[in-house]
């Protein structure tokens, strides 16, 4: 059977997800921005084969079969089901980016899965029903098929729950200087956390902001204005962990270092140097500048205590097919 192979890139929101609606289906309780992270990416390759017993995962060459294989079975049938087949299939996907850092690999596992699995099986799908399938491995993926600076209409459903670009990635030269703080503990991941959002006083306050939140990115992308985009990104991430700190169980991803970045970066930008900070489901300190001082705050970055490496990403573009190649 044809093997195909298709290339995603991870994406940082700008604007967060952050709670479900409906957590099967995985319609988010608001809206959300990203910006897609050229230079990193997930590569997947999947086969349909009929001699194949069960699904196969391999996973950074690691065979997988605890939570990772079940979401992506779950995923695979899913596109069995749209396709009508029902042959298992063979997975096999790699990060080019270092793993145990905490970077969040989901986004582009599940879009370059949903893209690989898809034309595999024989679906020729748009972008839109793509997001869509996507959004259903993992929320955020959906964010990470189309180009550049993305926004995720939260939808009522299914069928209006998907994610579109708002600009494609040459529109502005950003870049995210990712700092990334040792983790001696696993944390929780983003799937249990959406499960408690709504456990926090602070959840309504925050989805009550999201509209203005939106609205005001999507102008400082359409603008190119780095301090609009530095107020948002930054009040909308502190207000994220606001409602994460405030849960049942209360959760808390910030580390020492974490904080000591947070801090520096208001020094840099009071300095004048283009820079903002945004902080995801662990104790990593996403950077986002102008791409022409990304060299600067990676220096001054490794040189904060507690920082252990600092990874740098471009504005990328969407999913796309690698290959197509015919097997014997
Ligand atoms: O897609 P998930 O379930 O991994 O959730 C992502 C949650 C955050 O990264 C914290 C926010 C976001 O919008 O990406």
């Amino acid at each position: 059977m044809k093997s195909v192979t298709a290339i995603a890139h991870p994406n940082i929101a700008f604007i967060k997800y952050w709670g479900n609606r409906d957590p099967v289906l995985r319609i988010p309780s608001n809206g959300s921005i990203s910006m897609n992270l050229g230079g990193l990416f997930t590569r997947t390759q999947v086969r349909f084969d009929p001699s194949l017993p069960k699904d196969i995962l391999f996973l950074n060459g690691q065979p997988e079969t605890g939570v990772a294989y079940e979401r992506v079975r779950r995923h695979l049938e899913r596109i069995r089901q749209l396709a009508g087949i029902r042959e298992r299939a063979e997975v096999v996907s790699l990060n080019n980016f270092p793993m145990g850092t905490g970077i969040a690999s989901s986004a582009s596992a599940f879009a370059s899965l949903t893209l690989a699995a898809s034309v595999a099986a024989g679906l020729n799908l748009d972008e839109c029903q793509l997001s869509r399938l996507a959004r259903q491995g993992s929320g955020s993926a959906c964010r990470s098929i189309p180009g550049g600076f993305v926004e995720w209409q939260a939808g009522e459903g299914d069928l209006d729950s998907f994610a579109y670009s708002l600009a494609p990635a040459e529109h502005w030269a950003l870049a995210d200087c990712i700092a990334i703080i040792s983790q001696e503990h696993k944390s929780t991941g983003s799937t249990e956390g959406h499960a408690l959002a709504d456990t926090s006083p602070l959840q309504p306050a925050r989805l009550a902001r999201v509209p203005a939140h939106l609205e005001l990115c999507r102008q400082a992308i359409r603008e190119r204005d780095f301090d609009k985009l530095a107020r948002v990104v930054e009040m909308d991430s502190n207000l994220m962990h606001a409602v994460i700190m405030t849960s049942t169980p209360p959760l808390i991803y910030w580390q020492p270092a974490t904080l000591a970045v947070m801090n520096a970066v208001h020094v840099w930008r009071g300095e004048g140097i283009p820079a903002c900070f945004t902080v995801d489901a662990g104790p990593n300190v996403h950077v986002i500048c102008e791409a022409w001082a990304a060299e600067e705050i990676e220096k001054r970055l490794r040189a904060i205590p507690g920082v252990s490496q600092v990874l740098r990403a471009a504005v990328g573009g969407p999913a796309y097919l690698e290959q197509e190649a015919g097997s014997h």
